[in-house]
């Protein structure tokens, strides 16, 4: 060192090493979250916002790592990468069964602590609870509840055409029919194994009822996956092959949306961020665009839930993680996320007073399923079976959806699948 160096040049020089002594609030401004997400459609990317404006208020800057991709699979792949590589995200959005697959690998951070000042367990429904609590330990935060068996209808069309919204798959393919013979696309829809395996969510439903979803899906009773209401279940998705545009493969779910929107098409099946989109066209969801439950549905409650989970960055990315995890939870913000992101709050405390039509609905709905047990998560987004799983049987859906198999070589495909994968 330079012997001639003065005191205060001395002080000066070591200050770049040592820790700044700073007033703790432009310390607090120091936090940063690294976020991954799959919110990249227009009013996901708003949503994101509300999220980002209010860490921002506890001096909690955002860093975003989106990647794009409807139900979160290459999210959830590009996390893996992360994590593999020892650079995990300081927190990831993962649907409720990436929640379980995680936490059992132990890379999420305990937020017990707050979930009990904070008393998230008295605000939950239980089912939402059950994925965020793994081992008596709380590993993540919902921030919302989305539907995805809803039917979204364009009310013009309908109208135009003296056509009544339908309530069953028979009335849909009804309805269907008569908007083809017109030159009217019946569905919007985006062909990729996540979108067609949402529809086929909503057939197994709607065609099986609440008793079939679950043993097929949830439990994947051997003799329910090969009977011959799954025949039906892929009988009626060969029908719906035939309603779709030509350009449908490959679109993103917002896109057609967009489609429904400016009356290129008819209907869409697809969980409620589609209302989202609705409200970022300044469109009315439940009067320009109707939401109804998907044919056959009325009753049943399908959910999936963005949680957000906390991985091991350090202690010092501790106090912007405890921070992250109590704006997600905090009743107001839920409030103001969820009427942007189209979903309803996971928190049950909060007022649906400032709702459209359709998220009131959505919040009554999910009541009533709870009471006759016919809510149950959603194979398609992430709530029904894990990852290896639901990969077998979207292959098979897509498959079937994109060729001539007959239904019941679809069935036998479904057990084999499903099987190799358990
Ligand atoms: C997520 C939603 C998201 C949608 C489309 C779903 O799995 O839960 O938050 O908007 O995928 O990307």
């Amino acid at each position: 060192m330079n012997r001639f160096l003065t005191a205060s040049a001395l002080a000066l020089t070591m200050g770049a090493f040592a820790p700044a002594v700073v007033p703790a609030a432009a310390l607090a401004q120091e936090q940063t979250v690294e976020v991954l997400h799959w919110w990249t459609a227009g009013s996901e990317a708003a949503a994101v916002g509300v999220l980002k404006d209010d860490l921002a208020k506890k001096g909690v800057a955002w860093q975003d790592m989106p990647v794009a991709g409807g139900g979160g699979e290459a999210a959830n792949t590009a996390l893996k990468a992360r994590v593999a590589a020892g650079n995990p995200p300081t927190a990831a959005q993962l649907l409720g069964m990436t929640v379980r697959e995680w936490a059992g690998e132990g890379l999420l951070g305990d937020l017990t602590a707050e979930a009990e000042t904070q008393g998230w367990g008295d605000v939950l429904p239980t089912a939402i609870k059950d994925f965020a609590v793994e081992d008596g330990k709380w590993v993540a935060v919902p921030v919302n509840i989305h539907r995805p068996n809803w039917l979204w209808v364009n009310a013009k069309i309908f109208k135009d055409n003296g056509l009544t919204p339908p309530k069953t798959w028979e009335e849909f393919n009804t309805v269907a029919d008569a908007l083809k013979a017109k030159g009217i696309t019946p569905l919007a829809h985006g062909g990729q194994p996540w979108q067609d395996t949402t529809v086929f969510d909503d057939v197994v439903l709607g065609v099986g009822g609440p008793d079939f979803y679950r043993k097929a899906i949830i439990e994947l009773d051997e003799e329910s996956l090969t009977s011959d209401t799954m025949v039906k279940v892929f009988d009626q998705m060969r029908r719906i092959r035939g309603y779709v545009d030509p350009g449908f493969s490959g679109r993103d779910w917002n896109l057609a949306t967009g489609m429904l929107i400016r009356g290129e098409a008819a209907m869409q099946l697809m969980g409620d961020w589609a209302k989202g989109e609705l409200v970022k066209a300044n469109v009315t969801p439940g009067e320009e665009i109707l939401c109804l439950t998907a044919p056959g549905t009325e009753g049943a409650f399908l959910f999936n839930t963005d949680f957000f989970a906390m991985f091991d960055v350090g202690d010092a990315q501790k106090a912007a993680q405890a921070s992250f995890a109590e704006s997600v939870m905090a009743k107001d913000f839920q409030e103001s996320f969820n009427l942007v992101k189209g979903s309803i709050p996971a928190r049950t405390d909060v007022s649906g007073d400032k709702f459209d039509a359709c998220g009131k609905k959505s919040m009554a709905d999910i009541k009533a399923a709870e009471g006759a047990k016919t809510l149950m998560g959603s194979l398609a987004h992430g709530h029904a079976q894990p990852a290896a799983i639901q990969r077998a049987i979207f292959d098979v859906v897509t498959q079937h959806f994109n060729s001539e198999m007959s239904s019941q070589d679809a069935v036998k495909a479904l057990l084999a699948s499903v099987q190799a994968a358990q």
